[in-house]
C-alpha cells in the first residue's frame, strides 16, 4: 500500500516563538553552512579544537578506564557498573566528583560536589543558569561585548534582555559596565548577572588582569549582581602565566562557573558543566543549592547527560590524574605555534605603513584574534572571501553590533594543520583585504 505524502502545514512564523526572528538565531547555523559550501576553503572561521590528535581508540581506552574506576575505586558490581552506564541516571551527572578533582587541579577552585551540574555542554548550562534567573520582564543580564553568540542566543530563548557593554581593549571596562548597571535600574530594569569570558575570551582573545578580576568581583558585591564566568579556553596558554579563575578569587558566591570539556576534551562528547553554589532560600525550608534549582530545569530539558558521554570524559580526566593542563600538552603546543605563525605572518602580510587601517591584537592564548580592516567584512564579505579567495572567517558582526565590528573579522587559528596551511591561508587573506582596500589617494606635491 502506498500512501500519498501529506501536503505539508503552513505555519507563519510570527506564530512561533519571537527568538525565531533574531539573528542570533541564525548565526551558528549560517557560518557552518558557509563552511560546508566551500570545504576546500582555508578555515580561520570555526572554533573547534585541532583534529591532529583526535583518536577513536582513546575513546574505547576511556570508557574502559572509567568503567574500571567504578569497579575498583568506587566497588560496584557489574549490574550496578552497566545501570550507571546504561540506565537513565541522576540529574545533575556521575562524573561530579571528578570534575570537582579538576577544578581543584587545574583552575584552583574548591567546591562542593554538589554544587555541581553536568550539562550537555556549556551551552545547556548558559540556557539553564539564564532561565532560573529571568523572572519577569523586569530581568536583564549585562554581558561584555563582543560577546559570545551562545549566550545571545540561550537569552532569546527565555526572552531575557541582553545589555552589551563594551569591553574596551582590556576586556573590562569597569566604569562602562557601573554606568550600564546604573542606567538598567534608571529604565527600571533588574540587572540580574554579567557574562563575560575573562580568560582569551571568544571572540576578542583578550584576557583580564588580575586587578580587573578583583575589582570586578568587588563591583558585582557592591551591586548585587552575580558575575556568569564562561572559561573554555583558559589553560590553553601561549607561554604566559595563567591567571586566576574569577571563582577561585571569589568569596561573596558572587560567580556562577560555566565549563566544558569541548576543548579540552572532544567537542563530540557535548559534555560540560556549572558551578552553582550559591544558596537558594525558600520560605517553606532550609536553602538549597542554586545547582538543585538548574537540576529541575535540566530533568524539563535533556533528563540528564549522556552517562557514556560523561565515561569518556571521565576516563580522559583520570588517565590525567585530573589535570586537562595534562591531557592537553599537545594541544596547548600546536595552538602557541599557531598563534605565533599568524602573528609572524600578519605583520609580514600587513606592514604598517603599506596597510592603514589593517591592524589586529595578539592575544596570550585561545584560540581567536580581532583583526581590522579598512573595509566592510560582513556576511556577504565573508562568502566572496570564501568563493573567490578560499579562505573562511568570521564576521564580528555577529558578536557586536557596533560600528568598528563592521570592520573586523575574528580569526580563529585552533584549527588550521600547521604553518603551511596558515600561511596559504594568510596569502589568500591579504589578496582579499588587498582588492577591497581602496587605493590611497595620490600623495599631492
Ligand atoms: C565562550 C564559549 N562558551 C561556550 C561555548 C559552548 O561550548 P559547548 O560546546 O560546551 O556547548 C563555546 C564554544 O565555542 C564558547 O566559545
Amino acid at each position: 500500500v502506498t500512501s500519498t505524502p501529506a501536503t505539508p502545514r503552513r505555519l507563519s512564523v510570527a506564530d512561533l516563538h519571537a527568538s525565531l526572528r533574531d539573528p542570533a538565531l541564525e548565526s551558528m547555523n549560517f557560518l557552518n553552512e558557509v563552511s560546508s559550501r566551500y570545504p576546500d576553503a582555508i578555515s580561520f572561521a570555526a572554533g573547534r579544537p585541532t583534529e591532529e590528535f583526535f583518536d577513536v581508540e582513546a575513546i574505547h581506552r576511556y570508557l574502559r578506564r572509567y568503567q574500571e574506576h567504578l569497579t575498583v575505586d568506587k566497588g560496584l558490581g557489574p549490574a550496578e557498573v552497566s545501570r550507571t552506564l546504561m540506565q537513565y541516571g541522576r540529574t545533575k551527572g556521575i562524573i561530579h566528583d571528578l570534575v570537582v578533582a579538576n577544578l581543584r587541579t587545574d583552575e584552583g577552585i574548591d567546591v562542593d560536589p554538589e554544587a555541581i551540574v553536568v550539562t550537555i555542554g556549556a551551552q545547556e548550562a548558559i540556557f539553564l543558569v539564564l532561565r532560573a534567573l529571568r523572572t519577569d520582564e523586569r530581568d536583564v543580564v549585562l554581558a561584555i561585548a563582543p560577546t559570545y553568540v551562545g549566550l545571545t542566543g540561550a537569552a532569546q530563548l527565555v526572552d531575557l534582555p541582553v545589555i552589551t557593554v563594551p569591553g574596551g581593549p582590556h576586556g573590562t571596562d569597569l566604569h562602562t559596565l557601573t554606568a550600564a548597571l546604573e542606567q538598567a535600574r534608571q529604565a527600571g530594569y533588574r540587572p540580574r548577572a554579567c557574562y563575560l569570558v575573562p580568560d582569551f575570551s571568544n571572540p576578542s582573545g583578550i584576557s583580564l588582569d588580575v586587578a580587573t578580576r578583583q575589582a570586578l568581583l568587588d563591583l558585582a558585591e557592591a551591586q548585587d549582581i552575580l558575575l556568569l564566568e564562561d572559561n573554555p579556553y583558559g589553560l590553553f596558554t601561549a607561554g604566559t602565566e595563567r591567571a586566576p579563575t574569577l571563582k577561585s578569587m571569589d568569596a561573596r558566591g558572587r560567580v556562577i562557573y560555566l565549563g566544558t570539556f569541548a576543548k579540552t576534551g572532544m567537542p563530540g562528547a557535548r559534555v560540560g558543566f556549572v558551578v552553582a553554589d550559591q544558596l537558594v532560600d525558600d520560605p517553606t525550608g532550609v536553602p538549597r543549592l542554586l545547582a538543585d534549582e538548574l537540576s529541575k530545569i535540566k530533568s524539563m530539558v535533556t533528563v540528564n547527560t549522556s552517562p557514556i558521554a560523561q565515561a569518556v570524559v571521565a576516563g580522559r580526566l583520570l588517565e590525567n590524574r585530573g589535570s586537562l593542563v595534562a591531557a592537553n600538552q599537545n594541544e596547548i603546543a600546536t595552538y602557541r605555534a599557531n598563534l605565533a605563525t599568524l602573528l609572524t605572518g600578519l605583520a609580514r602580510h600587513f606592514p604598517a605603513r603599506k596597510t592603514p587601517g589593517v591592524h589586529w591584537n595578539a592575544p596570550a592564548g585561545g584560540f581567536f584574534l580581532v583583526l581590522s580592516v579598512p573595509f566592510v567584512a560582513d556576511d556577504e564579505c565573508l562568502e566572496i572571501s570564501a568563493r573567490q579567495y578560499g579562505v573562511l572567517w568570521t564576521p564580528m558582526r555577529h558578536f557586536h553590533q557596533s560600528p568598528e565590528a563592521r570592520r573586523q573579522l575574528r580569526l580563529a587559528y585552533s584549527s588550521p594543520t600547521g604553518p603551511e596551511q596558515i600561511e596559504e591561508g594568510l596569502r589568500r587573506l591579504a589578496a582579499l583585504v588587498t582588492d577591497r582596500t581602496e587605493p590611497a589617494a595620490p600623495v599631492v606635491a
